[in-house]
């Protein structure tokens, strides 16, 4: 059982990626929720949080305030694709959940001092509790097990041409968790999320199912879709941050490479990850795994065999 924390900014691919992860109770302890400006502001993201977790009926799990605006920089744009409220703005319940006293980073960095070398951390927002805790306590980065990181791009971004969100959003504290020495960090960017494409059809799969997670969910991908029609006249809408989950359940879901990797935080490239591939920069030492393609049919049967199991094999027909 692999004892994980997911940091995130709750924001619809979000939503996806935790209730992924709670559904995988044999796979995946969940031992908290900790939360970061992000999509929407922190106050928005922390009860998003909460509403998440109640649509999960998993009000055991605590969750952990963390920072309101990057950490050397002013608060950042929101995203545009997550409606005001980073839930798609479609009424979800409120919560009477309210979060731990003690603050993300400082949790982090006890909890896996408690468990060293036995906690993965799973950041799906910008990157700056991670890095406070970095910045925190030296012990830190060799008490974390490994680092699963929804971020980054090899080659195109989603904000600027070359920067994706969540590296834009906070780029030094990307360049430090980078920098930091961890024992393994896994880089899910944009290369490989791009083919997580929920189709309407699998949409419209998720509506007859009909249960509390199947129609939130295909709710909630609403003003996704809407979005991406928006830029890109394109049906449907591309899923970042549950494919890291999938991955925690089937690392085969993804092709990797063994990289460098480095964040630009000035100039027209702020926010960029620059990659270089160890097998061509032979100068540079490897401080990362890239996911650079995903599986697409792996992925949704994944998606679907952990949440709604006695539907695989329409997936499975569905994707011939
Ligand atoms: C990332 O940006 C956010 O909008 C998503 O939640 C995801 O974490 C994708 O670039
Ligand atoms: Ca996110």
């Amino acid at each position: 059982m692999r004892k994980i924390i997911i940091d995130t900014d709750p924001g619809i691919d979000d939503a996806l990626a935790i209730l992924l992860a709670l559904s995988a109770r044999e796979e995946l302890d969940v031992l908290a929720l900790t939360t970061v400006n992000g999509n929407v502001d922190v106050e928005k993201v922390t009860k998003n949080a909460f509403k998440i977790l109640d649509v999960a009926g998993r009000t055991d799990i605590p969750v952990y305030k963390g920072n309101r605006k990057p950490l050397m920089r002013e608060n950042s744009m929101p995203a545009d694709c997550h409606g005001d409220d980073g839930l798609g703005n479609i009424g979800v319940a409120e919560s009477a959940g309210v979060p731990e006293e003690e603050s993300a980073a400082d949790f982090l960095i006890r909890k896996v001092r408690e468990e060293k070398g036995e906690i993965t951390l799973v950041p799906i927002g910008p990157l700056t509790n991670i890095a406070e805790a970095v910045q925190k306590d030296p012990a830190f980065v060799k008490n974390v097990k490994e680092v699963v990181i929804m971020g980054g791009a090899v080659h195109e971004g989603n904000v600027t041409p070359y920067a994706e969100f969540n590296f834009w959003v906070d780029p030094e504290a990307a360049k430090i968790v980078f920098q930091a020495g961890f024992e393994k960090i896994v880089m899910v960017g944009l290369d490989a999320t791009k083919h997580v494409w929920l189709n309407p059809a699998l949409r419209e799969l998720l509506y007859q199912i009909n249960t509390p997670v199947s129609r939130f969910i295909h709710k909630v991908t609403r003003v996704y879709a809407d979005a991406h029609w928006r830029q890109h006249q394109k049906l449907g809408s591309e899923l970042c941050d549950v494919l890291v989950t999938a991955y925690l359940l089937d690392n085969g879901v993804i092709d990797t490479i063994d990289a460098f990797v480095d964040v630009e935080t000035q100039g027209l490239c702020e926010g960029a990850s620059v990659v270089y591939p160890v097998m061509k920069y032979k100068d540079k030492m490897k401080n990362c795994e890239v996911a650079v393609n995903a599986d697409t049919g792996r992925f949704f049967e994944i998606f679907f065999g952990y949440l709604f199991p006695e539907y695989l094999d329409t997936v499975k027909k569905m994707q011939g």
